[in-house]
């Protein structure tokens, strides 16, 4: 199984959700290759968000081997999955999809904790206090998802 977390920025959210699924998998012996990307290109090259880095830490994730990238269309055919973090993401990413292969590898991943609801992973970067929520709800996704694949 090869699984891209999308988010915006590629420094908050996504870089979670990307040391989560990676702990999860080597835990269950899995082995799957998981990556994470950022729709936009500002942060390309930077390491986590030291907030998302920190968090991870506190949970015994180390996601500091990381550095933000930006999604490129090459992603469609590499990944069997795409999770985007919010609803925004999603049309971001759908945009760039060219063949309805492409669009059915596409899904919110809180579609695996809450199926049809079109939740978004809020986007912590202007809030401190966001992250562990934010880890918290990746978490919970991830378990979901591996407890489905295993
Ligand atoms: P992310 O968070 O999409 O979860 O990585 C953000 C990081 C940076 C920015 C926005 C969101 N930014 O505007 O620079």
């Amino acid at each position: 199984m090869k699984i891209l977390m999308v988010c915006l920025g590629n420094i908050c959210r996504s870089p979670l959700a990307e040391g989560i699924m990676k702990h999860k998998a080597a835990e269950h012996g899995l082995d799957w290759h998981i990556d994470s990307a950022g729709t936009g290109s500002w942060h390309s090259g930077q390491l986590p968000d030291r907030r998302s880095i920190a968090i991870a830490r506190q949970k015994g994730v180390d996601i500091t081997d990381q550095r933000a990238r930006q999604f490129h269309t090459g992603d469609f055919e590499q990944f069997d999955m795409i999770f985007v973090m919010d609803t925004q993401n999603l049309s971001d990413v759908l945009r760039l999809a060219a063949t309805p292969a492409h669009r059915e590898k596409v899904a919110l991943i809180l579609d695996q904790t809450s199926p049809g609801q079109r939740l978004s992973v809020p986007d912590p970067y202007y809030d401190d206090n966001g992250f562990e929520e934010v880890f918290n709800m990746l978490d919970e996704a991830c378990h979901h998802f591996i407890q489905r694949h295993i």
